[in-house]
């Protein structure tokens, strides 16, 4: 897990319960400490049975806490009172796995060992990912909990289908750590500067069908669309995801929409883009597509074939053209795929495109461009600034790339 800049020094408390799920909690406490948060655990009782402190202790280099009553975990307070230092500072309490007495306990206020006792004393938001085996979360006062819960204000985030460890299926396990930080992210991010704004991002190659069974793509996979969007939902925007790729995660919070062809795309786009605050088109879009698509799958007759190809609808000339008419989206940004004269043609496209900034990346590059985790860029706008970006994680570039449309935006 890499560093994530919304959680640097982020203070999250994170409270654990007796579940088998309890062991998912250690990998959660290991990758927000990994990515720059500051992780205090509190386990219930129940919860030591399961998985030991010394992992967590270990896990999040920091004290664990287990007892109101240990001296040892007051630090300069008194050590009755340690669940008010770790509430004051917190910026976030997440409770996981939740089973269903602590959930009851949350619900109805209860108070009876650390973890119920920091829940009543935070300011900071509360999440809670509730986990337990077959039939219990179902249960009419399980349900009645979880409404209370959420009708106060709590994040409860929905546990996932599938078997439980008695062997019976349904719905209660705890979702997966990389689900559960996009939920914490998007809590943490709420108040973001882009808050109250929609952006859309597009993200992958077309695909542009030949035959039931056939089409032409390119080696675009959708990384940099899916971490610009992340970065969006991170500073607390609204984000429409167009994606021709079905094999990233889709960011927690991002609404995914799924299109095939550069002719799909712009409709998806052109409809989005009609009350949005910008958009960050970073799919690589066809030039070309089949002039027709065959009914039946080609069969190999002739020693050679020769596809008639047509130009695909220019979706950026197409948003130029509607944002002249209407206004939206408020901020247009482009990319540009090059293998030669990078920023000549960048600035060209820029211009031609009426874009506010283009992101320029040199495709002849092994380490950057398509398919890598990382990439080099070169930024343009309109002023005639250029800022050349060296090799950095794709989570990097776009988490700039939507700094400078909030700044745009400003
Ligand atoms: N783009 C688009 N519609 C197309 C082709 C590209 O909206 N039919 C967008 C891309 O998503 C990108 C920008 O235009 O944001 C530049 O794409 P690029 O492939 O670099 O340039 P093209 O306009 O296709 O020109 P060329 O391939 O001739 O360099």
């Amino acid at each position: 897990m890499s560093a994530i800049a919304l959680l640097r020094d982020k203070r999250i408390i994170l409270g654990v319960c007796g579940s088998i799920a309890a062991y998912k909690a250690a990998d959660l406490a290991s990758k927000l400490t990994q990515a720059g948060a500051s992780v205090d655990v509190v386990m219930t009782e129940a919860a030591q049975r399961f998985v030991s402190p010394l992992t967590f202790q270990a896990l999040s280099g920091r004290p664990v806490y287990t007892d109101m009553w240990r001296a040892e975990f007051g630090g300069g307070l008194p050590s009755h009172i340690a669940h008010i230092g770790l509430a004051e500072r917190a910026d976030l309490m997440v409770v996981a796995p939740a089973t269903a007495n602590t959930l009851a306990k949350l619900a109805g206020g209860l108070a009876d060992d650390l973890l119920t006792v920091t829940a009543l004393a935070i300011a900071c938001p509360l999440m809670i990912a509730p986990a337990m085996d077959g039939g219990m979360y179902d249960h009419p006062a399980v349900q009645a909990n979880r409404e209370i819960l959420s009708s106060r204000g709590a994040h409860v985030i929905e546990p996932e289908s599938g078997r439980f460890a008695s062997g019976l299926v349904g719905a209660g396990r705890l979702p997966e750590t990389a689900a559960l930080i996009g939920h914490i992210r998007r809590v943490l991010g709420r108040d973001g500067e882009l808050a109250g704004h929609k952006l859309v991002v597009t993200a992958g190659g077309t695909r542009e069908a030949l035959d039931p069974v056939r089409f032409i793509t390119n080696r675009s996979t959708g990384k940099q669309g899916y971490a610009i969007a992340q970065a969006a939902l991170d500073a607390g925007a609204e984000v429409v995801l167009i994606s021709t790729t079905a094999h990233l995660p889709t960011p927690v919070g991002a609404r995914k929409v799924t299109v095939g062809s550069a002719e799909s795309m712009k409709d998806a786009v052109l409809a989005h883009v009609a009350d949005s605050s910008a958009l960050i088109m970073a799919a690589a879009v066809a030039d070309y597509t089949p002039r027709t698509v065959s009914e039946q799958k080609i069969k190999k007759s002739d020693k050679s074939l020769t596809l008639p190809l047509t130009r695909t609808p220019d979706i950026l000339m197409a948003v130029k053209a509607q944002r002249a008419q209407t206004g939206y989206p408020m901020i247009v940004v482009g990319f540009a795929a090059e293998s030669e004269n990078l920023v000549e043609n960048a600035s060209g496209k820029l211009q031609s495109k009426g874009l506010d900034l283009l992101v320029a990346n040199d495709i002849t590059a092994d380490d950057a461009g398509f398919a890598a985790d990382t990439n080099r860029v070169v930024v343009l706008d309109m002023d005639g600034g250029l800022h050349s970006i060296e090799r950095t994680s794709k989570d990097n570039i776009g988490a700039y790339i939507i700094e400078r449309v909030g700044g745009l935006l400003e």
